[in-house]
C-alpha cells in the first residue's frame, strides 16, 4: 500500500466521493462517544477525518502519526477557517504509525512555549505552520534568485569554507588544522577575496548562496551563521551595477510575494540619511525627520550652560495626547545610554509655545521662535545635544523610530526600500587611527582620488547599502583595481609593506597580471526573509539557529570533545581568567 494517495490540504468539494489514503499527524482530537473527529496535519495543511465508531480505532493523542482510507464527503455546515472545510474524509480504516510522546510545546498557529523550548525541540516547533511558511518563503527567494541570475548569465560558483581570516569587522571562528600544528583556518566572514579573484580569473559574473561566519554580539538580525546572496561583476559602473541588482531585487519581491517595487529605487546619500533619520539604515515607512535648530534655541543652550555644540530636534506632529510626563520622562531614561543628559521639549497651548526652557530665551525672542518652530496644537517638539554629532544622531535617530511606534504611524503594509551611496572610505577607530568603513578593498570615488593622502576623512566611497524598512538588506561596493590606489590605501590604514605583504601578499599579487574593473554587493537572505515574512525575529527565519549566548539549544553546541581530539590538533585548553 502506497502512504497517501492525496495530501490533506488539496482536498475539495470536487473530491467528494473520492477513495483517498491519507497520513499525517494528530493536530486535534474530538471525542463526542458515538463519533470523533480528527484534525490530520501535514505540510499541505489540515483537513478533518470522521470516524462513526471511535471504540474500534486505537486512542489517539497530539502528534501520533496515523495513517487512514476512507472517502471524501461534503460536511453539513463547512468549516470556513479551514481550506478544507467544506469536506471532511469518512474514515474506513485507521492505522497508528507512530506514537508520540507527551508535548513540551503546543503545535499550531500559536503556541504558548518560550523560546528556549522551541529553540531545544526545534523539529516540533518546525512542525508548526508559520515556521513552515517562513521557511518555504525562504526557499522561494534562493530559487527566485538563481532564476535571476542565471536568466543574465552568472556563474554559481562555491568558494572555501576553511580560509584563512579575510578583513572585516567582525572577530573570525577559527579551525585548526591537524597537519600543520599550532596553525588555524578561519570560516569565511564572507566570500570577500575569492570573489574578487573570481574576476581576476575572468569569470566575469559570479553569485553564490554564500554561508558567512561573524563572531559577534548577536542581536535580533544578527547571527553568527548567516547567509548571503553574494554577487560580483565585471565592467559594469556602479551606476549600470545598482540597476541591475534593482532587478534582481524586483523581481525577487515580486515572484515571492507579489509585491512591486518602485523603479527606479530612491537613493539617499549617508550624509542626508545621518542629519535627517540619525542612522545610515533609516526606516522610512514614516517620515518623522530630524531637524537643526533655530539660532535662538543655540543661544538658550549656551545660556543655560548646557552642551550646545551639536543640536537637533524631532517634531512629533499630534503626539501630545499620547507624551504624557511619564512617557517623557522615560525616553529621557531612554536616551541616557546612548550619551544624551536630557530632552528639551516644547508643545503649543493657546497659541503659544510653552517649555521649562523658555525661561532662557530671551522674552522679546519667543514669539520669533514660535513662528521657527511653526508648532500646530498638539505637536511636540524635542530637542537634544551632545558634543559628537555622531552620538547625537544615533540617539535621535533610535528615539525617532521609538517615537514612531508610539505614536502608531508606522505602516506595516510599505515596504520602504532605498540606496544609501556615498559612504565614507574611512572610519576613526578609538585610538583616532584611520580603519576602512566597509573594507580596505572599496574604491574611493575618483573625484576624491587627488584628495586621499592629504584628506583621507573627507574621502568618500564608491559604496552602498540597500535599506529596506529600516533594516541593512545588503552592501557592497565597487573594488580598487589599480594596485598603487590600493596600497595608499593600506598605508593610510597603516599597514606597514611588510603587515601588507604578509596579509594580503597572496591577493594582492593577483592584481599584476590585468586586472578587471569590478564591484559587488552581498545581500542578507536572513534579512530579506524577515523582511517578506514580516518577522523582527532572526531565529525565525533559520531553521536551526543559535541562542543571544551563541548556544544551539537542541544539539547542545559547542561542546567540549575528547582529549583524544584536542591532542591530534596539537591544543591544550586553558582555564579561562
Ligand atoms: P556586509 O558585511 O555588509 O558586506 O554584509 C552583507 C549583508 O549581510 C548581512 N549580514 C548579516 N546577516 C545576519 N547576521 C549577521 N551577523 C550579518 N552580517 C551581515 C546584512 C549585510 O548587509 N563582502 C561584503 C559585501 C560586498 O562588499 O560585496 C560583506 O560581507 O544584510
Amino acid at each position: 500500500m502506497v502512504y497517501r494517495s492525496h495530501v490533506n490540504g488539496i482536498l475539495r468539494l470536487k473530491d467528494v466521493g473520492q477513495k483517498v489514503t491519507l497520513i499525517g499527524w494528530v493536530q486535534r482530537k474530538r471525542n463526542l462517544g458515538s463519533l470523533m473527529f480528527i484534525d490530520l496535519r501535514d505540510r499541505s495543511g489540515i483537513v478533518q477525518l470522521m470516524i462513526k465508531d471511535p471504540t474500534k480505532v486505537p486512542d489517539v493523542k497530539h502528534e501520533y502519526l496515523i495513517q487512514v482510507q476512507g472517502v471524501v464527503t461534503k460536511k453539513a455546515v463547512a468549516n470556513t477557517s479551514l481550506a478544507t472545510g467544506e469536506i471532511e474524509v469518512e474514515v474506513t480504516t485507521f492505522k497508528v504509525l507512530n506514537e508520540a510522546d507527551v508535548l513540551p510545546l503546543i503545535v499550531d498557529d500559536v503556541t504558548d512555549a518560550g523560546e528556549d523550548i522551541r529553540l531545544q525541540y526545534r523539529y516540533l516547533d518546525l512542525r508548526r505552520r508559520p515556521m513552515q511558511d517562513i521557511l518555504i518563503t525562504r526557499s522561494k527567494i534562493m530559487q527566485a534568485f538563481h532564476v535571476f541570475f542565471a536568466k543574465h548569465d552568472f556563474t554559481n560558483i562555491e568558494t572555501p569554507l576553511l580560509t584563512l581570516s579575510t578583513p572585516g569587522g567582525a572577530r573570525d571562528f577559527l579551525v585548526p588544522s591537524r597537519l600543520t600544528p599550532g596553525s588555524f583556518y578561519a570560516l569565511p566572514q564572507s566570500p570577500q577575496i575569492y570573489k574578487q579573484l573570481l574576476m581576476i580569473g575572468g569569470l566575469e559574473r559570479y553569485y553564490q548562496i554564500a554561508r558567512c561566519f561573524r563572531d559577534e554580539d548577536l542581536r535580533a538580525d544578527r547571527q553568527p551563521d548567516f547567509t548571503q546572496i553574494d554577487v560580483e561583476a565585471s565592467f559594469l559602473t556602479q551606476d549600470e551595477f545598482l540597476s541591475f541588482m534593482e532587478e534582481a531585487i524586483r523581481e525577487v519581491f515580486k515572484t515571492v510575494k507579489g509585491i512591486h517595487l518602485p523603479q527606479p529605487f530612491p537613493r539617499l546619500s549617508y550624509e542626508t540619511a545621518m542629519a535627517l533619520y540619525g542612522t545610515d539604515k533609516p526606516d522610512l515607512r514614516f517620515d518623522l525627520p530630524l531637524s537643526s535648530i533655530p539660532l535662538i534655541l543655540k543661544q538658550a543652550y549656551e545660556k543655560a550652560g548646557f552642551e550646545s555644540s551639536n543640536l537637533k530636534g524631532l517634531k512629533l506632529p499630534n503626539a501630545g495626547g499620547n507624551l504624557s510626563r511619564k512617557v517623557l520622562d522615560e525616553w529621557v531614561t531612554f536616551v541616557k545610554p546612548f550619551g544624551i543628559k536630557g530632552l528639551v521639549t516644547f508643545k503649543l497651548e493657546q497659541g503659544q509655545i510653552q517649555s521649562s526652557f523658555l525661561k532662557f530665551v530671551a522674552p522679546e525672542s519667543v514669539q520669533e521662535l514660535s513662528r521657527l518652530l511653526d508648532l500646530k496644537v498638539g505637536d511636540v517638539y524635542l530637542v537634544a545635544s551632545h558634543a559628537d554629532l555622531n552620538v547625537l544622531n544615533t540617539a535621535m535617530g533610535i528615539l525617532r523610530t521609538k517615537a514612531a511606534k508610539l505614536l502608531n504611524i508606522i505602516d506595516e503594509k510599505k515596504m520602504a526600500i532605498a540606496w544609501v551611496t556615498d559612504f565614507p572610505l574611512f572610519d576613526t577607530n578609538e585610538e583616532g587611527h584611520l580603519v576602512a568603513a566597509h573594507h580596505p578593498f572599496t574604491r574611493p570615488q575618483d573625484q576624491h582620488l587627488s584628495i586621499l593622502n592629504t584628506q583621507p576623512k573627507k574621502v568618500l566611497a564608491q559604496a552602498y547599502d540597500l535599506v529596506i524598512n529600516g533594516y541593512e538588506a545588503g552592501g557592497g561596493s565597487m573594488r580598487i583595481y589599480d594596485k598603487e590606489v590600493q596600497k595608499q590605501i593600506f598605508s593610510l590604514l597603516g599597514m606597514t609593506e611588510e603587515a601588507i605583504q604578509k596579509k594580503f601578499g597572496w591577493f594582492i599579487q593577483a592584481f599584476n597580471y590585468g586586472t578587471p574593473p569590478h564591484g559587488g554587493i552581498a545581500f542578507g537572505l536572513d534579512r530579506l526573509t524577515m523582511i517578506l515574512t514580516g518577522t523582527d525575529n532572526i531565529k525565525d527565519v533559520i531553521a536551526f539557529p543559535k541562542n543571544l549566548k551563541m548556544v544551539g539549544l537542541l544539539e547542545g553546541t559547542p561542546n567540549t570533545v575528547e582529549t583524544k581530539q584536542l591532542d591530534e590538533l596539537s591544543i591544550q585548553v586553558k582555564e579561562k581568567k
